[in-house]
């Protein structure tokens, strides 16, 4: 069922991995925050989603890991429709999917190390691989002497680095990154798009939602606007 993706692909020789098809999202009782939304990502695609603050961006990733149902519509996620699926394959299916979000979502008291290597963890990776893992992504990131400090004693910044690693820590089928830049100065900026960039050529399908210009202008990606709810 859940085919799994160890292999690099490339955009165009690929069925989608995300298909969003006239999607409507109201949050009860008559907040319209998104409206008849059409979207396709191809597996090994990396997708920048911009536009003003309540355009309906952070709405649009939730609708993808299943933290929100669709009020009209149809969502698919490597061909699984994410409205009828049962709850062990949601389980299944949000272990591929990481998540870096807008307001962190770290368990303050546990140790930068700790966070990152919760979801392999769940995954009963070894020891050693999350050891290597962990402090990898750590050094890529630039927070490998904050390992051992809890999380919730970091700077926005920092905290914001341990978010994105944690959210690449397994490779993920999908990465939803939201606002990954919004703390942080120009060259970490740098670091956290070269991983992006890293995962992506593994394999990996992105979609980053952004206001940060400098991370998408020059670049060949896909860009896609929201406004009030409407995509463009
Ligand atoms: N849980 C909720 N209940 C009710 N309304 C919500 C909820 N979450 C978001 N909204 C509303 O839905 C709209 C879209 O919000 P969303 O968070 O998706 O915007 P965004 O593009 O991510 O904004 P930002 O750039 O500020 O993060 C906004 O009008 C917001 O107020
Ligand atoms: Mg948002």
């Amino acid at each position: 069922m859940l085919e799994t993706l160890n292999e690099s692909h490339s955009a165009s020789d690929h069925p989608a991995l995300v298909e969003i098809v006239k999607v409507t999202k109201i949050y009860p009782p008559d907040v319209v925050a998104l409206r008849n939304v059409s979207l396709s990502a191809a597996k090994g695609e990396l997708i920048f989603l911009t536009g003003p603050s309540g355009a309906g961006k952070t709405t649009l990733l939730k609708l993808l890991c299943r933290q929100e149902i669709p009020t009209k519509g149809l969502i698919e996620v490597d061909g699984n429709d994410l409205t009828t699926l049962s709850d062990n394959a949601i389980q299944n299916l949000r272990q591929r999917i990481g998540v870096a979000y807008q307001d962190f979502k770290l368990l303050p008291r546990l140790s930068v190390f700790q966070n990152i290597a919760m979801p392999m963890e769940v995954q009963f990776r070894s020891p050693r691989d999350i050891r290597n893992r962990v402090t990898e992504l750590m050094e890529k990131l630039g927070i490998r002497e904050k390992q051992h400090k809890p999380a919730g004693k970091l700077s926005r910044g920092e905290q914001q680095r341990v978010a994105i690693a944690r959210a690449a820590a397994n490779s993920p089928l999908l990465l939803l990154a939201d606002e990954p830049t919004g703390n942080l100065d120009a060259a970490t900026t740098g670091l956290v798009m070269a991983l992006f960039q890293e995962l992506n050529e593994n394999g990996s399908t992105i979609i980053i939602a952004t206001h940060d210009e400098s991370i998408y202008q020059g670049t060949n990606h896909r860009k896609f606007e929201l406004q009030q709810g409407e995509l463009f």
